[in-house]
C-alpha cells in the first residue's frame, strides 16, 4: 500500500465529498495536509478531526479557486506554511452545471471552466516542477465518468473533465520514468454534496458510490502506476460505452437521458 509517511499533500475542495474523504485516508497513510476550500467555516472541522485522530500536520488554506489568482495565492501559502514540501497533489475541487445551454448562466459555466480546468492545469505548473527536481511526487486528478463521453445539458462538465483525463494521462507518460506519479480518478455518481449544487439527481442505474470506495480506487491505481482508475465495474462498463457504440449515439441517448423537462 502507498505510505505517505513524511509527505505533504494538499488537497483542493477538501471541506467534503471525495476531497474530505481524499484528506483522511491520506491523513490515516501518514501524510500532513494542507487543505483548501472557499469556505473557513467548513474547512476547519475536517482540519480538527485529522488532527486528532491521525496526529497529522494540518494546514487549512480558505481559497477560491475559481478566481484567476486562486491557485498562486493557495501555492504561496502553502509553500510558506509547509518550507516548499508539497509532494502530494490532489487537484479534486469541481463542481458542475445542469440544464439548457442557452439558459445557463454564462458566469457560471465561465466559473466552472475556471475551477474544473484552468486551476487544475495552473496548480499542476506551480508544483509539478519541484517533485521533478526532488525525483518524487504525486498527482491526483479527479476527472469522472463524464470524462469519457459528450454530455448534452452538461457540455462545459463533460468537456471540463475529459480535458482533465487526457491531460493526467499524458503527464503520466511524460513523468513516469522521473519519479513523479499521475493518476486520473473517474468516479462515476457517488454520495457528495455535487447534486445539490448541480441541481439534479442522477445515478446511472444502479446505486451511488461512496466517497471512500472512490479513494480506495484511487490508492488502488496509484499501487499500479496506472494512469487513470474507473471507480466501480458499473461505471467501467458504462464509460467503454462511447467506444463502442461510436460518440454520436451515446451524445443522443444521453441528451434523451438527461434533458429537462417541459418545452422544447
Ligand atoms: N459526486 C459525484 O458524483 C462525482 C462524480 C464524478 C466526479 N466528481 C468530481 O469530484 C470532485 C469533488 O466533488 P464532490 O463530489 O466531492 O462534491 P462536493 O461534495 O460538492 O465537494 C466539492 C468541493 O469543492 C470545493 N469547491 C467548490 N468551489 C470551489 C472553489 N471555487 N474553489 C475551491 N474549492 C471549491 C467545495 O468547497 P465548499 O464546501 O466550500 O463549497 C468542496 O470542498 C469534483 O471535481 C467533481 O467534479 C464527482
Amino acid at each position: 500500500m502507498t505510505d505517505f509517511r513524511n509527505r505533504t499533500a494538499l488537497v483542493t475542495g477538501a471541506s467534503s465529498g471525495i476531497g474530505a474523504a481524499f484528506a483522511e485516508a491520506l491523513a490515516a497513510h501518514g501524510a500532513d495536509l494542507v487543505l483548501a476550500a472557499p469556505s473557513e467555516e467548513r474547512l476547519r472541522p475536517v482540519a480538527e478531526r485529522l488532527r486528532a485522530l491521525h496526529g497529522a500536520r494540518v494546514w487549512a488554506v480558505p481559497v477560491d479557486l475559481a478566481r484567476e489568482d486562486g491557485p498562486d495565492l493557495l501555492v504561496e501559502q502553502a509553500r510558506a506554511a509547509t518550507g516548499d514540501a508539497v509532494d502530494v497533489l490532489v487537484n479534486n475541487a469541481g463542481f458542475g452545471t445542469y440544464g439548457r445551454y442557452e439558459e445557463l448562466p454564462a458566469d457560471r459555466d465561465h466559473r466552472e471552466v475556471m475551477l474544473d480546468v484552468v486551476a487544475v492545469e495552473r496548480m499542476t505548473h506551480l508544483l509539478l516542477p519541484a517533485m521533478v527536481e526532488r525525483g518524487r511526487g504525486t498527482v491526483v486528478n479527479v476527472s469522472s465518468t463524464s470524462g469519457f463521453q459528450a454530455v448534452p445539458y452538461m457540455a462545459v462538465y463533460g468537456a471540463s473533465k475529459a480535458f482533465v483525463l487526457s491531460y493526467s494521462i499524458a503527464l503520466w507518460a511524460e513523468y513516469r520514468s522521473r519519479g513523479v506519479q499521475v493518476l486520473a480518478v473517474c468516479p462515476g455518481p457517488t454520495d457528495t454534496h455535487f447534486f445539490d449544487v448541480l441541481g439534479r439527481r442522477m445515478s446511472a442505474g444502479g446505486r451511488l458510490r461512496t466517497t471512500d470506495e472512490v479513494v480506495t480506487a484511487a490508492f488502488r491505481g496509484l499501487d499500479r502506476g496506472l494512469p487513470y482508475v474507473i471507480d466501480g465495474r458499473l461505471n467501467y462498463l458504462t464509460s467503454n460505452a462511447s467506444r463502442l457504440l461510436g460518440r454520436g449515439l451515446v451524445a443522443g441517448i444521453t441528451a434523451r437521458t438527461l434533458r429537462p423537462r417541459g418545452n422544447p
